[in-house]
């Protein structure tokens, strides 16, 4: 399959210099190096790739470009018909989004005894949870603890991890992978039962726990199947298009959006939990992404108009390995897996130019700037890339090991003639993860009063980069603790007559400080083709 005379050129080199790179690694970086490697390579330091901006909570601080466009935009609610005064659904908790954060929100809800409801843009599952491959962290070990979790990830995270978050996530750590594994997710075991554990990048003990590179899929399958089995009402292809609030300034619920039919929907709710997941389908910076195709940001939409406030929301993560040959998946996530089983990242000469398990935007920063500066990419037809050296893994582990390890991987290469385990494949940054968010405290509440955020769309947690594995991680947790509180809060709350006059305001605001915009958000859908977004 690889057929440029550039890339076979550059394949013997690779078989040349494996037998001498068995056991071998680079060194890995300081701190200063990184530093240095980041603030010129890392996309998330390029200026021009950030917006100021101007009116909402968030006044004066930079975004994506991309993002501010969505932020500033117009709502769709005028030109649609909404009637507040007819409610279409009414119940304690909605939950909008119907990934693993969701999902995890609505079964614990459930379990609070609450009418919840989830509404989703697609279908339940389809989401970023699906797409993981690579794992779910938890200090289970004796070796390992919670408080050595912590310390990894705040590393990895340039210690801007928001504490009580970091530390919620890491002491319910165990107690979320064990609640997943008495729901029946299959995860990889030792013939005598105890999970099977390894390492990710920044990663000081082995705890990624995983269902081979089928992580996400096993979990999501799981939760999706618990949300059926209790019978929660999950309202498919309708997106959630604007928060309501009461008249008290309290969120009260959502205007809905058929994606089929276009109709508008009004569902009133005590408690509200936005859990929308990421924004890779807004394309940062031109990157291709591993995202999932209603990855558009929308939560942070309905939650910034609403009075939300966003963090980090100019920080984004880059997977080091998307999928950069054959283009069909370009972009395509290459877990991090590979690297932890052993395959290194080599330029085009077969040279190993980083230590393979760096954190995320270290990782990243060092292809790129290899590519970029170093004459070591090798050309795909759609840029430049480096070789992941897949085939050295069954050199260390024996034959076999990549269809145990990471079938997923062999599967989706071999589509395309490309046998991973005896050829090295093409990798490039790609668009993975939206590291800020929302703001939340640690029940998951927004400072906008019976609104909570879990899951992707939470900013703060992972500080400005997160670790492989604390993402699967973050969604339960907190997409279990916002369905907890928010069920808990909805007992107690009153809902006031309902009110748009917040969006009315926002609007307001932009025409003060003559911010103009022709599009409307949230978006909704990417738009891959010329036609006018929905
Ligand atoms: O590389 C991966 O499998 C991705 C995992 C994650 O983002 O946590």
């Amino acid at each position: 399959m690889y057929t440029s005379d550039a890339m076979l050129e550059s394949i013997k080199k690779v078989e040349a210099t494996r037998p001498s790179r068995v056991g071998v690694l680079p060194e890995r970086m300081t701190a200063d190096e990184k530093e240095a490697l980041l603030s010129q390579y890392h996309p998330d330091y390029k200026e021009d790739g950030f917006e100021v901006l101007q009116v909402g909570p968030n006044k004066g601080d930079k975004v994506p470009t991309e993002l501010a466009a969505l932020l500033q935009a117009n709502s769709r609610i005028p030109g649609l018909n909404v009637d507040l005064n007819k409610v279409d659904y009414d119940v304690d908790v909605l939950v909008i989004g119907g990934g693993g954060a969701g999902s995890s929100a609505a079964i614990e809800a459930h379990e609070n005894g609450a009418n919840v409801m989830i509404v989703t843009k697609l279908r339940i599952g389809d989401a970023n949870t699906m797409m993981a491959e690579g794992g779910i962290q938890a200090a289970d070990k004796e070796n390992d603890s919670p408080a050595i979790h912590y310390l990894d990830a705040l590393g990895g995270g340039h210690y801007a991890n928001v504490p009580e978050l970091l530390k919620k996530l890491v002491t319910e750590g165990p107690g979320a992978v064990k609640w997943l594994n008495e729901l029946g997710v299959m995860f990889d075991k030792a013939p005598d039962g105890t999970m099977i554990t390894t390492h990710g990048g920044g990663t000081s003990r082995k705890r990624m726990h995983a269902a081979k590179d089928y992580s996400g899929a096993e979990i999501m399958r799981t939760l999706r199947d618990e949300v059926l089995n209790r019978g929660i009402p999950v309202i498919d292809f309708t997106a959630a298009i604007e928060l309501i609030k009461d008249e008290e300034g309290k969120v009260a619920g959502a205007v809905l959006l058929n994606m089929e039919t276009h109709d508008v929907m009004v569902a009133r709710a005590k408690t509200v939990i936005i859990a929308t997941g990421g924004a890779g389908r807004l394309h940062y910076q031109g990157f291709p992404t591993s995202n999932h195709y209603g990855a558009t940001a929308d939560g942070l939409i309905l939650g910034y108009r609403a009075g939300a406030k966003l963090l980090y929301a100019d920080t984004l993560q880059y997977h080091p390995t998307g999928a950069a040959f054959p283009s069909q998946i370009l972009g395509a996530l290459v877990t991090e897996k590979v690297r932890s089983l052993g395959a290194q990242v080599l330029n085009k000469d077969g040279i190993a130019f980083v230590h393979p398990l760096e954190t995320r935007d270290v990782e990243a920063a060092a292809i790129i700037r290899e590519c970029q500066d170093r004459d070591g990419g090798i050309e795909t037809g759609e840029g430049l890339a480096v070789w992941l050296d897949t085939p050295l893994i069954e050199e260390i582990h024996g034959e076999g090991a990549i269809e145990k390890g990471i079938p997923a991987m062999l599967r989706m290469f071999s589509k395309y003639g490309i046998d991973i385990r005896k050829e090295p494949i093409l990798v490039y940054p790609t668009l993975h993860y939206q590291n800020g968010g929302l703001q939340i405290a640690a029940d998951g509440q927004t400072g906008v009063e019976n609104l909570y955020v879990a899951g992707e769309a939470v900013g703060g947690i992972h500080g400005r980069n997160r670790l492989m594995g604390n993402s699967l991680l973050d969604v339960i947790v907190f997409g279990r603790n916002a369905g907890q509180h928010a069920s808990e809060k909805a007992k107690s709350v009153k809902v006031g007559k309902l009110t748009l006059s917040h969006v009315e305001q926002f609007a307001e605001e932009m025409k003060q400080a003559g911010v103009e915009s022709s599009i409307v958000s949230p978006k909704l859908l990417p738009n891959y083709t010329h036609q006018k977004d929905i």
